[in-house]
């Protein structure tokens, strides 16, 4: 693995899996994700997430989660975990009540029961947290307008960075985005902030993870990488790690753009290995009908590693190539 501690790939509970009609490839699927030659690590795509964790206030379900952890344990996995604090595919009665309702104290209460709750029960489990998941936004790199935000600011990362640490303190503290895999990024720049606001609050965040879904017709350099992830570093980052890698590509595929595919996750794989705080890489599960892609942007697919029929894209090739 040329110095790093993991290549994985998230996968989902079976009920939750995108393309539903695919239970004749699950056996399959399911050899190739639990095969140790090809995945050291997984990711729960969905289980953790607030909206199937507690749905109803204080009232925790962690049946989705923890089909996707018993699964990482069984077939010996490392596992990160995702996400504690997210604005996306949060519960319903979060966002019920606007800003103006909510008092600081109670949203206070609330998210560090969540935290308490949820990586209590899989506490020395995970490897690592995205303790809190895409807080910036996409206009400046400024905070995101969440709920949290609106009735915190940016005391709701460092709540959600000290209760964390507080509650599991053998995992990995990470803030997780997209969006920040370019040098010169606007949001970069913002992660890089976050970072160095928690460190100065005297909290601890151990990693930045970008998720890295990004585009074969024009991802970043190895060498453009690099100088992200020591921007990270230097900002006080212990490690990084690629946590969601795809590469999506304009359908249907050809020649050409599988190629510019293969090119960017060498890219990707290439500057991992080259920096030593670069821990992993975690594909956003490895099955094209298992990608979240081809929902979310239409137009665009193939974005992972295994073909529809179980062949496999160049770019496989391209990343054993690289280690
Ligand atoms: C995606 C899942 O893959 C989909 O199944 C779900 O419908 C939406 O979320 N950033 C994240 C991930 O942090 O949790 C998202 O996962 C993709 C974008």
């Amino acid at each position: 693995l040329a110095g790093l501690k993991y290549f994985g790939a998230a996968t989902d509970s079976p009920g939750q899996r995108e393309r539903a009609g695919y239970e004749a490839q699950y056996a399959q699927y399911d050899a190739i994700f639990a095969d140790p030659l090809e995945f050291g690590q997984t990711t729960p795509t969905n289980g953790q997430k607030w909206l199937f964790t507690e749905p109803s206030p204080g009232v925790f379900n962690f049946t989705e989660g923890d089909i996707v952890v018993s699964l990482a344990e069984k077939t010996g996995k490392l596992l990160r975990c995702h996400a504690l604090v997210w604005h996306s595919q949060l519960a319903p009665w979060v966002e019920a009540k606007n800003e103006t309702e909510w008092t600081k104290d109670e949203m206070r209460e609330v998210i560090v029961r969540h935290i308490t709750e949820l990586m209590g029960h899989y506490k020395g489990k995970c490897y690592a947290w995205d303790v809190v998941n895409e807080a910036l936004n996409d206009e400046d790199g400024g905070y995101r307008q969440s709920i949290f935000y609106k009735v915190l600011g940016e005391e709701f990362l460092r709540l959600s960075f000290k209760t964390a640490a507080e509650v599991d303190p053998s995992a990995k503290l990470y803030y997780n985005d997209y969006a920040i895999e370019w040098p010169k990024a606007v949001k970069t720049a913002g992660a890089q902030k976050i970072v160095k606001m928690l460190r100065d609050a005297g909290l601890r965040v151990d990693g930045v993870g970008m998720q890295a879904h990004l585009h074969a017709d024009r991802h970043p350099t190895a060498a453009e990488l690099e100088e992200t992830m020591r921007g990270y570093v230097q900002a006080g980052a212990q490690e990084v790690a690629f946590t969601e890698l795809d590469m999506r590509i304009t359908i249907p595929v050809n020649e050409t753009s599988l190629e510019w595919q293969k090119d960017g996750y060498q890219q990707v794989a290439r500057a991992c290995v080259k920096v030593k705080e670069c821990v992993g890489i975690t594909l956003w599960d490895f099955y094209d009908p298992f990608s979240w892609i081809p929902y979310t942007f239409p137009g665009k697919g193939a974005g992972l590693l295994w073909f529809e029929d179980f062949s496999k894209h160049s770019g496989y090739q391209g990343i054993i190539d690289t280690f």
